[in-house]
């Protein structure tokens, strides 16, 4: 009895040994993959001067950006929970506690269509597999404006995950985070379509702009990231917006608010660009709801 006891008691220690030794494991994993080095020469880009290109790139920053940096880009909290990570979405003027005095226009290309910040190190959260279709024309303008965006001073936090954290990261439990490694960086640029009221242009301003991201990779309904948020409803025929037509769509997005679903972004929009949004919606298969 008392050998069994022995070692019964060997074997637990045993198992808790391997458990802390897989746990350092994943967690040495997760911070290979967030602290990795990406070298990445991102293509050339012209970025236009004028004050033109650069009221259009502020117009496009309140419609992709301001969610999270903030609407005058000084940066915000993003996720803040000092039990799994900490992650700001960092200032990006020349402010004090900015990164817009030190970011190249190469710098800014990486970040935006790589997901690859200054240091080189993955980015975790900013959504560049969405970006990374840009066209040159409507990244060019957002750079023009990041570059003369008022200086905001305000210090963001710096980048931290705990252990758990890392565990859960290294699980899978909060999807893929980390874009750079889901993006093909050596592929050739996809071409963008002109702009205009087409299928082919709504596609673009979704693909951009992340609707997948919670409708579902069909747009026939999904599961918004944050755990409170109801289901992202379906958007093809098949669903409530079968029972629309284009004037209910444009009416609804630029009157609705709601806390999950980002409207007062989507109002940036011209009528143009959200009639080339609903026609490349009415353009899916009717699909039943799924997620
Ligand atoms: C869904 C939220 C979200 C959106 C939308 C978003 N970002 Fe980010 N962005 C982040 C987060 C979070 C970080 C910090 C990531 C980190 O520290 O790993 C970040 C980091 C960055 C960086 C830091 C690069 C560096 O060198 O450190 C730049 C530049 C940037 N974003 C630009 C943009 C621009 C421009 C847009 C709009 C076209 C945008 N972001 C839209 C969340 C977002
Ligand atoms: C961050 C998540 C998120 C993104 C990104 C997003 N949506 Fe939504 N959307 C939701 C959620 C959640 C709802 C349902 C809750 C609500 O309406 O308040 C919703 C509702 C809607 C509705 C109203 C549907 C109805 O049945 O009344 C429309 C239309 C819509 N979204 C279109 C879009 C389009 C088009 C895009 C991309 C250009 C998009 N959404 C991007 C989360 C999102």
């Amino acid at each position: 009895m008392k050998q069994m006891i022995k070692w019964f008691g060997l074997g637990v220690c045993g198992l808790l040994v391997l458990l802390v030794l897989v746990a350092f494991g994943l967690s040495w994993r997760a911070s290979s993959r967030l602290n990795g080095i990406y070298d990445i020469t991102p293509e050339a880009l012209s970025i236009p001067p004028s004050v033109d290109a650069i009221a259009e790139g502020r117009r496009l920053a309140a419609i992709y950006c301001a969610d999270c940096h903030g609407d005058d880009l000084g940066g915000a909290d993003f996720f803040n929970d000092p039990t799994l990570a900490v992650v700001d979405a960092p200032n990006l003027t020349r402010g004090q506690g900015g990164i817009g005095a030190q970011m190249t226009d190469a710098d800014w290309v990486r970040a935006i269509r790589h997901g690859v910040g200054h240091e080189g190190h993955p980015l975790f959260i900013m959504p560049s597999r969405n970006f990374y279709s840009f066209s040159d024309d409507d990244l060019g303008q957002i750079i023009a404006y990041l570059k003369q965006a008022s200086p905001v001073d305000r210090a963001a936090n710096d980048r931290s995950t705990t252990l758990l954290g890392r565990l859960l990261l290294a699980a899978g439990v909060f999807g893929d985070l980390i874009d750079a490694e889901i993006i093909d960086h050596a592929a050739a640029r996809p071409t963008a379509p002109p702009p205009g009221v087409t299928v082919e242009y709504g596609k673009y301003l979704a693909d951009t702009f992340g609707c997948r991201t919670c409708h579902g990779p069909q747009l026939a309904g999904g599961k918004d990231p944050d755990p409170n948020a109801p289901p992202g409803p379906n958007l093809t025929p098949g669903g409530k917006l079968g029972a629309w037509d284009e004037q209910a769509f444009l009416t609804s997005i630029r009157t609705r608010q709601s806390e999950w679903m980002p409207f007062d972004r989507l109002k940036h929009m011209t009528d143009e660009e959200l009639r080339a949004v609903w026609l490349y919606l009415q353009s899916l298969p009717a699909l039943p709801q799924s997620g």
